[in-house]
């Protein structure tokens, strides 16, 4: 039975040899050298101590070509003209399905006719050595964000090739992405990631890791990304990674989004084991973006914003180009100046607002019943428990493909912009928060003069798109 313990080092090596023997590539990603080629990199280009040592949210855009030597060229102008502090890769759709093959004739293909046909960077096609080179053209540390459910080879190969940071986990890479792979499968496989990312650690090379709080970036209510951050951060730390940055998504309700960041911070270093180095990550908006370049402007420009008031220690950002999917490098920074320029002239600003303190403390209220829900699933392993609460619906996540998630939950803002709860499914919460909730939504209801119905939760869904926060019904609706 799959328990939340630490894999024993045969184990470890037992896995690292055959996932690595599955693939030409993975014979490089030798152990040994790679502490020594991480050892040689200057501080600055460390990835857990830039981000843990900075006093103000550091920016971080999204960016992958399949190409090595425009992606270098990619990050350096991210770097330069975006003034990121941080840079990303990001992972194109056949390495996230673990289809090399396919990677490899695209990227073939894009060589000889110089037209792109990934939509991001092949790590494991360009192997161990491809990496090192982007890690050592880049004068800032680097992250690898993807979204693979089964991403054991591509951690080995890029944490050889020197990344120090790496994104998603086994639940916010899987309930979100795929219903191919079932949740224990999942677990299983990120246990590798995370003590492969420990065994680096206790080398003294620390690799930072950073679940994926947006989940399906639809209108998740904050307690539930926050509980599901928590478990993923235990669950890594059980293997021996000592550096997390737990992420959530931002709604657009300034209130509600500060208080959710606030909160993450506080259950993560409540909730986490005290050797353990909790930063948070918030994520642009993630929904639908206004197609009109100047409004998408104006979503980054509200992030920039709630990040000046809860001072996360990162933030994704987005590219006015959002709406049409990989933005030009120019778009993208855009979006990283747009979101520097909001935080630099409110960070200094006293901005208090009401109802922080209250919302916070919902936000916790919320998570702490799903977590009771976990551990009365557990028989005393978190594994068991976060498996038993999702089979039996009582954690779940809205919008889900996953056959892992009952995806019964359905969101939809209320009167305030706030997300709640319309339709709770089987989901862990006591009887006086459904009842917030309900009062909440029923304002709403009673304001735009009609029943409380899947119409709005729909409505929601494509506000921000249409330049509201709220899907209030149009005139003639
Ligand atoms: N470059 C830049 N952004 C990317 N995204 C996905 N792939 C890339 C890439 N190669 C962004 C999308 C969206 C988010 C989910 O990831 O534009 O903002």
């Amino acid at each position: 039975m799959l328990r939340d313990e630490r894999l024993p080092a045969a184990e470890l090596r037992r896995i690292d040899e055959q996932v690595r023997g599955n693939w030409p590539t993975g014979g490089d990603a030798d152990f040994e050298t790679a502490i020594a080629f991480h050892e040689a990199l200057p501080a600055h280009k460390r990835f857990a101590e830039v981000l843990e040592s900075a006093d103000e949210p550091l920016l971080q855009p999204r960016a992958g070509v399949p190409v090595l030597a425009d992606q270098i060229d990619l990050l350096a102008y991210l770097h330069r003209e975006g003034r990121a502090d941080l840079l990303p890769t990001t992972i194109d759709s056949y390495t996230r399905d673990n289809q090399y093959e396919k990677a490899a004739t695209a990227l073939a293909t894009t060589r000889e006719t110089g037209e792109d046909t990934l939509n991001g960077f092949p790590a494991v096609n360009h192997g161990v050595e491809g990496c090192r080179d982007l890690i050592e053209a880049i004068d800032a540390p680097i992250e690898v964000r993807h979204g693979t459910p089964d991403a054991r080879l591509l951690a080995a190969i890029t944490f050889a090739g020197g990344f120090q940071s790496f994104e998603g986990g086994p639940i916010s890479y899987n309930i979100p992405y795929t219903n191919k792979h079932d949740l224990a499968e999942t677990i299983e496989r990120w246990q590798f990631v995370d003590r492969l990312a420990g065994a680096y650690t206790e080398r003294g090379v620390t690799i930072n890791r950073e679940p994926f709080g947006p989940l399906t970036g639809t209108l998740v209510p904050p307690s539930i990304a926050i509980a599901i951050m928590l478990i993923e951060g235990k669950l890594a730390a059980t293997q021996g990674v000592r550096s997390l940055t737990l992420g959530y998504g931002q709604v657009g309700n300034v209130v509600q989004d500060v208080a959710a960041l606030n909160a993450l911070n506080k259950l993560g270093r409540e909730y986490l084991p005290s050797e353990v180095c909790v930063t948070t990550v918030f994520h642009e908006w993630m929904g639908g973006f206004p197609p009109d370049e100047a409004r998408a402007s104006g979503v980054i420009g509200l992030g920039g914003l709630t990040a000046a008031i809860a001072r996360p220690d990162k933030v994704i950002t987005k590219s006015p180009q959002e709406f049409q999917g990989v933005p030009t490098k120019e778009a993208n920074a855009a979006g990283l100046r747009t979101t520097r320029q909001v935080i630099d002239m409110a960070i200094e600003q006293e901005i208090a607002i009401d109802g922080i303190a209250d919302e916070q403390a919902l936000i916790e209220r919320e998570t702490r019943c799903l977590l009771a829900a976990v551990e009365a699933h557990s028989d005393g392993d978190l594994v068991q428990g976060t498996l038993g609460a999702f089979d039996s619906g009582a954690l779940d996540v809205p919008f889900a493909p996953s056959d892992s998630a009952k995806g019964a939950v359905l969101p939809a803002r209320d009167d305030d912009g706030r997300v709640r709860i319309l339709e709770w499914g089987e989901l862990a919460m006591d009887d006086e928060i459904k009842e917030i909730h309900a009062a909440r939504l029923s304002e709403r209801a009673h304001t735009e003069g009609r029943e409380q119905s899947f119409r709005m939760v729909a409505d929601d869904v494509d506000a921000i798109s249409d330049g509201k926060l709220i899907g209030r019904p149009q005139h003639g609706d």
